[in-house]
Parts: structure tokens; C-alpha cells; sequence
């Protein structure tokens, strides 16, 4: 354990030599001098390397491409916290966390009802994931005048043409949207970062169940079936607002329900998007004022 502390601290000085510069930059621009033992994956003069040491640096940098993807546009680029996501750096549940036992439940279960969607990650990209936060927590905990980064530029990346493929291609945006439909003027209410927030979680983190595009159809024992907006729903009892606005409900030991919300699809859509089509699509999203 020992061993892997310190490497993990090398890292961190490692990032932090490494990402002084501005992530931006970061590709085209190497630091002159760099630490061998830090160099990142790709650069020659690996002099200390090691396929132990090789390994934990390909991880963060997987962890790091991951969350960009991910995860940066709610917690923000350096998982400093984001428009609409807390601060990683300065959770309590991180700074308890030991290898992803605190950090992987909500990883893979999400808040739901608070903004933060499920990920169906591997093993392997959860461990990446969880040790570049970790990452970055060292190097914000050591740093002074935390900062947000969430980078308006960033938002200007994408390629609207090809996000106008995606959204009636791959993406299967339009099955459900049409943007001289209910996307007609989208990008007039919302801009940026809400426009973003918006597309990736249209739910919002706040709604409750009463702004849940939620139906549910149910089936009475006689045969009759009930379609409505669903209105409630617990442990024994299902509930909905059927076509002339009448509140109905019923035990759900009497009846058979289907529920149906057609905003799991975003949810899926989340782990879906690359960086790049997310962004093009949003370039799209924002020609439709
Ligand atoms: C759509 C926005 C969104 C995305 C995408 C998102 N999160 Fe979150 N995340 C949130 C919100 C909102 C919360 C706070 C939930 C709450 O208040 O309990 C949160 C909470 C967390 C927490 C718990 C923090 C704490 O102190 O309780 C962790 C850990 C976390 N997110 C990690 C991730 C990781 C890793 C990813 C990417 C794989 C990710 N999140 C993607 C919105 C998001
Ligand atoms: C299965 C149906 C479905 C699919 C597929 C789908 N959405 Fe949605 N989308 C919804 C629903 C439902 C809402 C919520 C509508 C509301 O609240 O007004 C929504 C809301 C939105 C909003 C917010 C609209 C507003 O006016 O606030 C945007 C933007 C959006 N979706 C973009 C997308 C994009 C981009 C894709 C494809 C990557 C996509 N959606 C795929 C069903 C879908």
C-alpha cells in the first residue's frame, strides 16, 4: 500500500506540472522539462518506467478521458464541481472513500432524483474513473483558490451538421423530437450550459413526481385498461391522472401496471454520448432559436 501511495503522489505532481497548462492547450503544448518517472504515455523520455509505473499513469489518463466524457459537464472538467454537479474534490463521501467503495455505488446507482444518473461502467473504467477523482482531490486539496472549470468554450466545439446527423441518425432523437416541433426555439429559452443541462436532463435535477412525463397503463382484474399521467406510486398503491382528469388509484396487489417514462431514454443516452457527439449535437440544439 505503501508503494502505491507514493506513486499516486507522484502522480499527482505529475498532473499538476502537467495540468498548469490549460486543457485546451494541453494537447498541442508539452512542458519543456519534464519528470521522467511522470511522463505521460507517449512522450519518449520514460527513463523510470516501469510497466507497474506505466500502469496507474494509463489509468488516470483513461480515468480522466472517461470523465471529460462522462462526467465533466455536470461535476466539471477537474471534478471541481460543475453548473448543475457538486464538487468531487471537496466531498466528504470521496475523502472516505478506498477504492471506489463509497464512490461506486453512486457511480453505478445514481441520484436519480437528484441529477445524477446511473453509469453502467466496467470494473476496470470504474477503478480509472475513482482514482483520477482521487487524483484530482490531492491536487485541489494542495492547491489554493479552488476555481470552476467548466469552460464556456468548451461548449463551442461541436459541429452542427454532424449533430444534426447524430440527432436523426444514431442518436434516435427524432423519434421522439422534431426541431420545427417541440424543439422550435429551444436554443431562445435555454443557452449554454442550460441548454446543455437541458438536453442531457430535460427531467431537471428538482422535478418531482407532479413534472414526470411518466404514463402508466393499468390493467383491472375485470380486463379494463387505464392509461394516465402517473401521479403516485408507492410501496402498495399506484396512482394516475387519467384523459378527463380524474385522480384514480389502486392497490397494486389488485392490478397488473405498467409504467412507462420516456425520460429514461436520456438517461441512456448519457452513457451513449461521446464527447464529440455531445457536443454536436448541442452545436445543433443551438441553431434552433
Ligand atoms: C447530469 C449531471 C451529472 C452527471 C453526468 C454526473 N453526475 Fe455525479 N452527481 C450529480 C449531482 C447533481 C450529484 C449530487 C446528488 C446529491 O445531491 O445527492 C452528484 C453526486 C455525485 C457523487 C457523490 C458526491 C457526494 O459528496 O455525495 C459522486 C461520487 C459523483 N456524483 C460522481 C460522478 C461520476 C464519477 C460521474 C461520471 C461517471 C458523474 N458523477 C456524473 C450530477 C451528475
Ligand atoms: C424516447 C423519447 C426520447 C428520445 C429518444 C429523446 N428524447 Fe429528448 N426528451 C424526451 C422527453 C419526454 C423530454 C421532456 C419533454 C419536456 O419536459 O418538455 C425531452 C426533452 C428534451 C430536451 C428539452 C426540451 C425542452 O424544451 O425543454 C432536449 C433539448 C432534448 N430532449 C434533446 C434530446 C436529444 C438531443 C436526444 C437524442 C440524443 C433526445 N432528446 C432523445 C424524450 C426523448
Amino acid at each position: 500500500m505503501a508503494v502505491c501511495d507514493s506513486r499516486v503522489f507522484l502522480l499527482s505532481i505529475c498532473l499538476l506540472v502537467f495540468r498548469g497548462l490549460s486543457f485546451a492547450s494541453q494537447q498541442s503544448a508539452q512542458p519543456a522539462s519534464q519528470p521522467a518517472a511522470t511522463a505521460p504515455q507517449g512522450t519518449a523520455s520514460v527513463s523510470r518506467s516501469t510497466p507497474q509505473q506505466a500502469t496507474p499513469t494509463e489509468q488516470v489518463q483513461k480515468g480522466q478521458s472517461l470523465f471529460a466524457t462522462q462526467c465533466a459537464f455536470c461535476h466539471g472538467r477537474d471534478a471541481a464541481g460543475g453548473e448543475s454537479g457538486p464538487d468531487l474534490t471537496s466531498s466528504e463521501l470521496v475523502e472516505k472513500d478506498v477504492n471506489g467503495n463509497e464512490i461506486g455505488p453512486v457511480v453505478r446507482s445514481g441520484r436519480i432524483d437528484k441529477g445524477m444518473p446511473p453509469f453502467n461502467f466496467s470494473d476496470a473504467d470504474l477503478a480509472a474513473v475513482v482514482l483520477f477523482i482521487h487524483e484530482q482531490k490531492t491536487r485541489m486539496d494542495s492547491k489554493q483558490g479552488r476555481r470552476r472549470t467548466v469552460q464556456a468554450e468548451d461548449l463551442q466545439t461541436g459541429n452542427a451538421e454532424e449533430g444534426k446527423q447524430y440527432f436523426n441518425g444514431a442518436g434516435g432523437c427524432a423519434k421522439c423530437h422534431s426541431p420545427s416541433g417541440d424543439l422550435a426555439g429551444v436554443a431562445s429559452r435555454f443557452r449554454g450550459l442550460a441548454l446543455l443541462e437541458r438536453m442531457l436532463y430535460p427531467g431537471g435535477r428538482r422535478a418531482g413526481p407532479s413534472s414526470s412525463p411518466a404514463t402508466v397503463t393499468v390493467t383491472l382484474p375485470s380486463g379494463e385498461t387505464v392509461t394516465g399521467k402517473l401521479a403516485y406510486r408507492d410501496e402498495f398503491v399506484i396512482g394516475l391522472v387519467d384523459s378527463s382528469g380524474w385522480y384514480r388509484s389502486w392497490f397494486k396487489s389488485a392490478v397488473k401496471f405498467k409504467v412507462n417514462n420516456p425520460l429514461e431514454a436520456h438517461s441512456e443516452e448519457l452513457g451513449k454520448y461521446t464527447e464529440e457527439s455531445m457536443h454536436n449535437v448541442l452545436a445543433y440544439l443551438q441553431t434552433l432559436r
